[in-house]
């Protein structure tokens, strides 16, 4: 149902669209803002989605761009492992896009054998996002009490992992 495919230039416009919406970053980290800007697309798509060794793809469902997913690497004692995370524009939620996209990244993920472990950090209140994990065989391993201060609040980070199978 979904593909797979690398940023280009030609992304901007859509993924201000996109990612301009509060309820899209309230869970995710301040490499995402809101408001999402022109530049700050412009900054993912040239510098962001490629830093540190990343690996982000555009999310493509029915020819049109309606998300991302990607790993960032982890370093020293802990390169065997990367960060994996996503997101869906609203308009799109509720039709197992995030789940197929979750899937497919976490296959090509492993599949370069550079990772024996993916992990997600997800704030307390994103119950969707832990059932996305689930389905695809995440399991939680811990729950890091007020990890994280976002939107005026402390939230608990529920850190979900996969190991190579
Ligand atoms: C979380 C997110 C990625 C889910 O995307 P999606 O394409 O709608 O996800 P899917 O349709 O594949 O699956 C969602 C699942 O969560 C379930 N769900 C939705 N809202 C839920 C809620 N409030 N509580 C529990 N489960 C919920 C759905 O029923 C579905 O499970 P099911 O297939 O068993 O019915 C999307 O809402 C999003 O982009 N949110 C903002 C960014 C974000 O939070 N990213 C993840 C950061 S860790």
């Amino acid at each position: 149902m979904i593909e797979l495919r690398a940023y280009t230039n030609a992304d901007i416009q859509r993924l201000v669209h996109l990612a301009d919406n509060e309820r899209v970053s309230r869970y995710l980290a301040p490499t995402f803002p809101f408001p999402y800007t022109l530049n700050d697309a412009q900054w993912w798509i040239e510098t962001g989605c490629k830093q540190n060794g990343a690996v982000t793809k555009v999310i493509v469902y029915r020819g049109e761009f309606v998300g991302s997913v990607g790993i960032a690497p982890q370093t020293g004692w802990r390169s065997h492992v990367a960060e994996i995370g996503y997101w869906v524009g609203e308009d799109y939620w509720g039709r197992g896009i995030a789940s197929e996209a979750l899937g497919a990244m976490t296959h090509l993920a492993f599949s370069t054998g550079k990772y024996r472990k993916l992990f997600a950090p997800v704030l307390g209140p994103n119950r969707a996002s832990m059932r996305v994990l689930e389905k695809n065989g995440y399991s939680l391993e811990a729950v890091l009490k007020q990890e994280v201060f976002k939107g005026g609040r402390y939230h608990d980070v529920y850190h979900y992992a996969k190991l190579r199978s």
